[in-house]
């Protein structure tokens, strides 16, 4: 029988997930399930390279594990785990740091936007955010990697450091590919639709949470930035950032074409749109929102859950660390 493909994704518990986080990559990560062998992690390790309240931390890593199951994350089908559960990410990521540049680093578009951001705090891990990435995709020898368009440049990267320590050593970590969707990889801001929508964006009505009630979602969409012509028209237009932002999300919740879009509102204008745009988000996330508080509920199938994700991925990174350690020249610990 072919080897099925492996898909590798992660991502931070920092925030509430976004519609943006939905439509770049959780969105793919129940459906790729059926055809590779998937693993997602949430990626705590990440999240403190910006400060985090510790009770909160751990609260949303909880409630993101939670709603990766309800957004279809099968425990079964793939291993859903929490980073730091594993410690060979951590290893990994200081022999990999050794194949790693400072130059290729502070080059990195994230770091740059993130030092500025957060000026007051700027520390060796979120310029090393990359390579610990990296440790994550090459452990699991992942093929695939779903990600937005905003995580491109820390796959190639990642792809730079594997070749690297392949050309050294040997072939010991697969090349992974990028796997970003057509529509939808970049989901803007709807108050400033030349931004890409953040969970960390301190004005709310910039971003729909995946768990926003559907007043909520209304609300947001009818007070989304739309462009200031007089033309009214539902088409996509460089110039008209707003709207074509609104036409992808459509467009990916629809799966239709942007055309189709265009045409299905050919002389309604925004009036009518919006709110249909907010009727087919709202159809998108009901049926998880009420899955999510049915995982929240049962704690206990939560903990084994997270128990038995960290197990199943832990046997397969600690292959891979073994394997580069011993080509490095470590002498690996007898048991
Ligand atoms: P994070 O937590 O910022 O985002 C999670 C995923 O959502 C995508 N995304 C978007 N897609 C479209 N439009 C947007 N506005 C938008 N905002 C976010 C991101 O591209 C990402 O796919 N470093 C990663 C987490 C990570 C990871 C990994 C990803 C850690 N290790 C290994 C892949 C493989 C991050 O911070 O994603």
């Amino acid at each position: 029988m072919e080897q099925k493909k492996i898909v590798y994704s992660g991502i931070q518990p920092s925030g509430n997930l976004t519609l943006g986080n939905y439509i770049g990559a959780v969105r793919n990560f129940g459906k790729m399930q059926e055809e590779f062998d998937c693993i997602y992690a949430i990626a705590d390790l990440h999240s403190i390279t910006v400060r985090q309240e510790p009770a909160l931390l751990r609260r949303r890593t909880n409630e993101l594990f939670a709603l990766l199951l309800a957004a279809g994350v099968d425990p079964e089908k793939s291993i859903l785990y929490v980073q730091s559960q594993v410690p060979a990410h951590a290893q990994m990521t200081w022999v990999l740091n050794c194949f790693t540049y400072m130059g290729e680093l502070s080059r990195m578009t994230q770091f740059k936007d993130k030092s500025q951001k957060h000026s007051d705090n700027v520390n060796a891990g979120l310029l090393d955010y990359p390579v610990l990435m990296a440790a994550d995709i090459l452990l699991y020898q992942a093929n695939l990697v779903p990600v937005g368009a905003d995580q491109k440049q820390h796959l190639e990267i990642t792809r730079d450091i594997a070749a690297r320590f392949n050309g050294v050593y040997g072939d010991v970590f697969t090349i992974p590919e990028p796997y970003i969707p057509e529509v939808g990889a970049r989901v803007m801001s709807l108050q400033v639709p030349t931004e890409k929508m953040s969970k960390s964006d301190p004005n709310e009505n910039g971003f729909i949470a995946i768990l926003d009630p559907p007043d909520v979602i209304m609300r947001k969409m009818k007070r989304a930035v739309t462009d200031s012509d007089t033309e009214n028209a539902v088409r996509v237009a460089p110039e008209k950032p707003g709207v074509s932002n609104l036409i992808g999300i459509y467009a990916v919740l629809q799966n239709k074409t942007t055309q189709q879009v265009e045409e299905e509102f050919r002389g309604k204008g925004y009036g009518a749109f919006k709110p249909a745009v907010a009727e087919a988000i709202i159809e998108t996330l009901k049926p998880i929102q009420d899955e999510y508080a049915r995982y929240l509920k049962d704690k206990a199938q939560l903990e084994a859950l997270m128990k038995q994700g960290a197990e199943r991925a832990e046997r397969i990174a600690v292959r891979t660390l073994n394997k580069a350690m011993k080509k490095v020249g470590f002498i690996l610990r007898s048991y």
